[in-house]
């Protein structure tokens, strides 16, 4: 069986609209014995998704709770907030309760937002046998780099580390984040990647293909399987 399905797609939009449902079939389909446990992305195709499962007016949103793959370190006001994109678009029409909201606090120092991330997934998430959240979906967006999440190629220190959350300054702006770390990518039941946007084709190409172990490449070696959608088609 592959490692990954990957769906193509003719724009984001139509991306957004078939990933939306997919999640509103999935939290409607879920056993409401415990939370639906979800982590958020960032970049620009979060705003497309929410926008979309707004669209469809989810009445089954009651169970969910919402955290992130990773959070830039910034007020939870500022612009490059991934939970301001979650709060803007997601959150406030929906009315989602603040205590489904499981916000990293980038305002904060990184040993306390990072301790207090861990603290909050692992009270909420169902836990592995050594002590790792595992999430029902996590979200991904995938840099021009096969980034994911902030987790970036040539750190090795991620690669090496079993913590939950790590602080890491990244090479993408803003620098200063928290993310999670490959462990909680590599058990989550389900990850879809949004890789969408222009001149990711070749990091793409190379994580599907094995050949450079870009971080997306990790994450699908790491998984039993993962869905890719894409607005592009490889070359
Ligand atoms: C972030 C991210 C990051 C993002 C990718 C894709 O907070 O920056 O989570 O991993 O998802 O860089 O971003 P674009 O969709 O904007 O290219």
């Amino acid at each position: 069986m592959s490692k990954y399905t990957l769906e193509v797609f003719e724009d984001a939009k139509a991306l957004a609209r078939e990933a939306a449902g997919r999640w509103l079939a999935a939290i409607e389909k879920h056993d409401g014995s415990r939370p639906f446990t979800i982590a958020l992305s960032g970049g620009r195709i979060p705003k497309v998704l929410y926008d979309e499962f707004v669209s469809l007016r989810p009445q089954s949103v009651g169970n969910v709770h919402f955290f992130w793959g990773d959070e830039r370190c910034v007020p939870p006001d500022d612009e490059e907030s991934n939970f301001k994109l979650a709060a803007d678009n997601l959150f406030s029409p929906l009315s989602l309760p603040e205590m489904q909201i499981h916000r990293i606090l980038g305002e904060r120092d990184d040993a306390f937002a990072v301790a207090q991330a861990e603290a909050e997934i692992c009270r909420v998430a169902e836990l592995s046998p050594d002590g790792q959240p595992v999430l029902d979906l996590i979200f991904l967006g995938m840099g021009e780099d096969g980034h994911v999440a902030s987790l970036f190629p040539e750190d090795e220190e991620a690669v090496a580390s079993t913590a939950v959350y790590r602080a890491v300054i990244g090479p993408k702006p803003p620098p200063r984040r928290v993310t999670l770390g490959y462990p909680a990518l590599a058990l989550a039941r389900e990850v879809w990647v949004l890789a969408a946007g222009a001149g990711k084709q070749e990091a793409l190409r190379v994580s599907l293909s094995g050949e450079e172990s870009t971080p997306l490449a990790r994450v699908l070696q790491l998984r039993t399987h993962t869905r890719i959608f894409t607005d592009f088609d490889l070359p």
